[in-house]
């Protein structure tokens, strides 16, 4: 398999965080798991209680320690139990494309879902889709990065 960047990539399972907020994306994602619907094992689902308490901070830091991609996962629009949570995630997850696209990550490795707590079905194809998005873009550079320093270390 190839990545974005023509790099031959053998077997890239992607890590992705979920961060995912307690009332719609978490509801969701247990709705998907109890309608036993298949969805990528990529996903490493975090639940916050409102996708307004997501940092930028954290999503760095996941980055930093080798996560491939990181989405959010919050309450549609005009429906956020903390009114606009998911209006202000939405500014940092924008914002954090920009930050990524400049250090050189890439701003296409984050993104944002909104769902009701019903829509378990549309969690499970947002996960395959995450997982064959970052799948197509290979490792987190950070990471690859890291992983060949440690190489030529032996
Ligand atoms: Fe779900 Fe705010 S409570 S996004």
């Amino acid at each position: 398999m190839r990545c974005a960047k023509g790099v031959i990539l053998d077997r890239f399972e992607p890590e992705i965080i979920a961060f995912c907020c307690e009332y719609c994306g978490y509801a969701a994602a247990d709705l998907a798991g109890s309608m036993r619907l298949s969805y990528p094992a990529n996903l490493k689902i975090v639940k916050i209680p409102c996708t307004g308490r997501f940092d930028i901070i954290h999503a760095l830091k996941a980055f930093e320690a080798g996560a491939d991609g990181i989405f959010v996962f919050g309450c549609l629009e005009g429906n956020c139990h903390f009114e606009v949570g998911n209006l202000r995630a939405k500014k940092r997850v924008e914002h954090l494309r920009r930050i990524l696209d400049e250090c050189g990550i890439g701003g296409e490795r984050v993104g944002m879902y909104n769902m009701s707590s019903a829509m378990g079905r549309q969690f499970a194809e947002a996960a395959r889709e995450v997982t064959e998005k970052i799948r197509g873009l290979g490792p987190n550079p950070v990471k690859a990065a890291k992983s060949r320093e440690r190489r030529a270390e032996g």
